[in-house]
């Protein structure tokens, strides 16, 4: 008897833990709209579908500018939803009177239980080509350095702001040292006219101008869009217009596009990826400038396969960086098992430069400079060119590292661990090797580097530390030096 009423004791127990705290339940299609208005007149609007079950969240969101499946949980009133494999939520609010009011990456929302209104329109589907190999465009034989819009500037960036970003560009010594691409991302387009052609908004009141000055420079111009209808901040992106945008950026003079998945998921599943992409490869090459490619679809069916089949010069190999630590790490170490597929002319990308954004030390922007470096990720740096500090200077002007990831031989490193260190071998055209040792622990500490793990022809003849600008001594066959945490040492080692 007693053991029956401590089972339903627990019997009990689990039933009431199986419900939501609250007692709310947020099953349901809920639609919400952002505080976001768009160059259209339209706020961002998107589709929440989830179901829940004790305080677990499993569903959905489809939005204008994107699809992803999302978890989370709501505790209490608090939810906090996450997508695509990020643990960090960036869906976040509370439920009260029937309504779901809170942030989508920071900008405020309200959801209420949806209506046929609400309802984002079904665009007829267009088939996917035939797949077949588009000629290499000859670009990016090294990995492509420039400046990128988005990490600091995201819907800020206007026609002055680029112009101004290109003569920093000169006066900062950036161009000099080999970052030539002046990249906009996202929020430059306007309303496709009944001719089908997509102007620019008034951000950007004559596109064609804005290049020529960036040539007069001496820089090349990069623009954004998505195979999508809209881009992910939901502006009006190529979808059944490939051809006509290819044409209209070549005839701005543009030399470079980011062509990123967004709402292209919401009308194509994954296994179309390839197709999708060759189909703006084919229509960029018939214009006959040189653009070069760069595919945004983070990583997804296996791009670094036959990422260089659609015309591809570089493709993203995982979700978007953020100015710390952790994400900047995380997405240099999520591309390891993608290095035997980087090389002259198609190149692994683990997303822009965060470096000089100031939420990382001085430390860590070394090491990230170091890793991409390292990986012969592209350099889009993401700060304010115009007002960088020497240090910032110091690190994305260090032109002995500059020198690692634009070496010919385009091999990217890959690490050995050990304890708390990491260890990078870079293999570089001259026969010499880069080796970086980086520190994941929270306490500084001695870092090695033996001759032997180097696999050089002969013994070391010239080790040049690259942080510290010096020659270093390999007395033994090894050298220890202390490494701050989350630094790094960073040497070029060679044996003639
Ligand atoms: C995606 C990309 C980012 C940026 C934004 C713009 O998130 O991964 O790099 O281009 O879209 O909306």
């Amino acid at each position: 008897m007693r053991m029956k009423l401590s089972a339903v004791f627990l019997l009990l127990c689990g039933l009431i833990l199986a419900q939501p705290v609250s007692g709310q339940d947020l099953t349901g299609r809920w639609a919400a709209v952002n505080n976001i208005k768009l160059d259209s007149g339209e706020f961002q609007t998107w589709i929440l579908q989830v179901t829940q079950t004790g305080s677990e969240l499993k569903g959905k969101i489809v939005a204008m500018g994107f699809a992803t499946d999302v978890k989370g949980t709501l505790t209490g009133n608090h939810f906090e939803i996450s997508g695509w494999e990020d643990k960090k939520p960036f869906v976040v609010g509370d439920f009260a009177n029937g309504e779901l009011r809170g942030t989508q990456w920071g900008s405020a929302f309200v959801a209420k239980p949806i209506t046929a209104a609400d309802e984002i329109p079904k665009l007829e589907y267009i088939e996917p080509p035939a797949l077949h190999k588009v000629p290499y465009n000859g670009l990016a034989k090294t990995p492509p350095m420039g400046w990128n819009s988005w990490n600091l500037f995201q819907n800020k960036v206007d026609d002055q702001t680029v112009r101004t970003m290109a003569d920093a560009m000169i006066s900062s010594g950036m161009r000099d040292a080999g970052y030539i691409y002046v990249n906009i991302d996202d929020t430059w387009e306007g309303v496709r006219d009944a001719q089908g052609n997509l102007p620019a908004n008034h951000k950007f009141p004559d596109m064609k101008a804005l290049a020529d000055y960036v040539h007069s420079k001496g820089l090349k111009l990069g623009i954004y869009s998505s195979p999508g209808p809209r881009t992910c901040g939901s502006y009006q992106a190529s979808y059944g217009h490939e051809a006509q945008d290819a044409n209209m950026f070549a005839a701005w003079g543009i030399d470079y596009l980011k062509y990123d998945w967004c709402s292209a998921g919401n009308i194509y599943t994954n296994d179309v990826l390839h197709p999708i992409y060759q189909k703006m490869g084919d229509a960029l090459q018939a214009t006959g400038r040189p653009i070069v490619f760069s595919l945004c679809e983070y990583g997804m069916g296996g791009v670094e396969k036959w990422g260089s089949e659609v015309g591809g010069n570089l493709w993203r190999t995982t979700g978007d960086i953020s100015d710390e630590w952790a994400s900047m790490i995380g997405n240099v170490e999520k591309q390891v098992p993608t290095a035997p597929y980087a090389g002259p002319g198609h190149w692994n990308d683990p997303d822009m430069l965060e470096i000089g954004n100031g939420h990382m030390s001085d430390d860590e922007y070394r090491t990230h400079m170091s890793l991409w470096a390292l990986v012969a990720a592209p350099l889009l740096a993401g700060n304010d060119i115009r007002t960088m500090s020497d240090t910032t200077k110091s690190i994305l002007l260090n032109r002995e590292v500059i020198a690692i990831d634009q070496d010919p031989l385009g091999k990217q490193a890959s690490p050995v661990k050990n304890g708390d260190f990491e260890t990078w071998v870079k293999p570089l055209a001259d026969g010499s090797v880069a080796v970086g040792v980086v520190n994941l622990g929270s306490a500084a500490g001695p870092a090695t580097i033996t001759a032997r793990n180097l696999k050089l022809p002969g013994a070391v003849k010239l080790a040049r530390d690259l942080w510290a600008h010096k020659d270093v001594n390999f007395k033994g066959g090894a050298f220890t030096a202390t490494v701050p945490s989350h630094g790094v040492l960073l040497l070029r080692v060679s044996s003639r």
